[in-house]
């Protein structure tokens, strides 16, 4: 086995192989130093190197390259308070008087060095970058002091290290054309350095591992298109929270649509990385939903083809016909889809419901199911007693039942005889399968 077949096999213990396998092609599919910029901040670097460090070597060991940025935050709050000199936040940014930058630099310069030696301790190769990327103008150098606005961005010494095989370790540091140092904050740093990269991936590094909703679980997916005016008008996305939104919500709109934005921990990495299902939260620009009322021509073969894509079967064309169509809810990128039939005694039932596996792990599985339950107050839908999807359909329905090889599932309706009576029709349902397709485990 060669070291790349080795740590696919390791991934695969996270999920399976083949979903290692196509997270794995599609961060090398561009330029090395495209693959991503991790955001590390001063608590992680704190707590969790050991992790942070494996995390990052795992990567190099697969050939990935990503661009490590790291904060110093919590060491300088504590370094300034040793040193006892006072220093003020004027929204949110450190003034940054000649004394604070006294001890800015030295305890910059020594997380950086603990992190590249950290890594080289596991073998890694690893740049300290303290220097030379964030050309600076003064932020406003009567309220803020030392603090730079990043006027450009020189990768040149990123992509040397990259080209010579070792992981660039960036501080925060930028310094004016004249060569003054300046103090830049890190997720300003880390806009600047997307904004000129371009990743595929950006990630931060936090020690609560993603954003929490109101009962402080993290949720696992944004889709900008369909949640973001939901939660900036939503009583608990606090302040913090909220900024890092707005100011990930501006980084996407300059990236293309396929980028991503990641929040997680050290130790969630790799898991968030190499599997659909992920372990934090990730952030997408993402996409619409339209609702269409007829299905014609082109839509007819796409929506045949997502359908057998996601049940690994082939379906039989007079599907279409049968189908009483009452609206199809349809994912912009084509991924995820929802048909929607007339049903029975006036409340619609779910006929299908196909998300891809990809799109699953994005939360458009979620999202749509938000656009189904906005606009259909009642609705029941059957599904296979073996299926794996049945206990997130359970919790979105308020009734499940056995009948036969099926379960139907429901909400929005009280009445018993009624529930009987739909039960009954979604287990009458013609199947209009035919052959089955190669299993996962067949395709390579
Ligand atoms: N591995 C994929 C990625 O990094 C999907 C991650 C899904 N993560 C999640 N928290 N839902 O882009």
């Amino acid at each position: 086995m060669k070291p790349r077949d080795i740590v696919v096999e390791l991934l695969s213990q996270l999920g399976s192989s083949r979903e290692a396998r196509e997270y794995l092609r599609k961060f090398s599919s561009k330029e090395s130093s495209q693959f991503a910029v991790i955001k590390v901040g001063g608590e992680v670097l704190q707590n969790d190197l050991s992790e942070l460090a494996s995390a990052i070597g795992f990567l190099h060991h697969v050939g990935l390259f990503p661009i490590v940025l790291h904060g110093a935050g919590t060491q300088l709050n504590q370094a300034l308070a040793d040193a006892g000199i006072q220093s003020e936040k004027i929204e949110g940014v450190r003034v940054t008087t000649p004394q604070v930058m006294s001890v800015v630099r030295p305890v910059i310069y020594q997380q950086n060095l603990r992190l590249v030696e950290a890594l080289e301790r596991l073998g890694i190769r690893a740049r300290s970058l303290q220097h030379g990327i964030f050309n600076c103008e003064f932020e406003d150098q009567q309220k803020f002091g030392l603090v730079g606005r990043v006027a450009n961005v020189d990768l040149a010494s990123i992509r040397s290290t990259i080209a010579a095989g070792s992981l660039p370790i960036v501080t925060c540091l930028g310094e004016t054309s004249a060569g003054q140092v300046l103090n830049v904050n890190a997720d300003v740093a880390a806009a600047a350095l997307v904004m000129n990269i371009q990743p595929q991936k950006i990630i931060f590094l936090s020690p609560t591992g993603g954003l929490l909703n109101e009962e402080n679980e993290v949720i696992s997916a944004i889709n900008l298109e369909t949640d973001y005016a939901r939660l900036l008008n939503s009583g608990w996305v606090h302040s913090g929270m909220r900024l890092k939104l707005i100011q990930i919500a501006e980084m996407l709109e300059q990236l293309p649509p396929s980028s991503s934005v990641s929040i997680t921990s050290a130790s969630n990495l790799t898991r968030e990385l190499f599997t659909h299902r992920g372990a934090g939260t990730l952030i997408r620009r993402g996409e619409g939903f339209s609702n269409e009322t007829e299905i014609t021509g082109l839509r007819q073969s796409e929506l045949k083809s997502l359908i057998e894509v996601c049940f690994q079967r082939r379906l039989n064309n007079d599907w279409f016909s049968e189908v009483d169509l009452e609206s199809l809810i349809w994912a912009g990128s084509g991924r995820a889809a929802a048909v929607i039939d007339k049903g029975f005694h006036g409340i619609p039932y779910m006929n299908k419901f196909a998300v891809t596996p990809t799109a699953q792990g994005e939360g458009l599985g979620a999202a749509l199911w938000e656009q189904i339950s906005a606009r259909y107050p009642q609705l029941y839908w059957r599904s296979r007693a073996d299926n794996p999807v049945n206990s997130w359909y359970n919790r979105q329905a308020d009734f499940r039942i056995r009948a036969g090889d099926w379960q139907v599932f429901g909400y929005g309706i009280d009445d018993f005889n009624r529930i009987e009576a739909l039960v009954q029709n979604a287990q009458s349902r013609k199947e209009y399968w035919t052959e089955k397709l190669p299993s996962e485990g067949a395709i390579s």
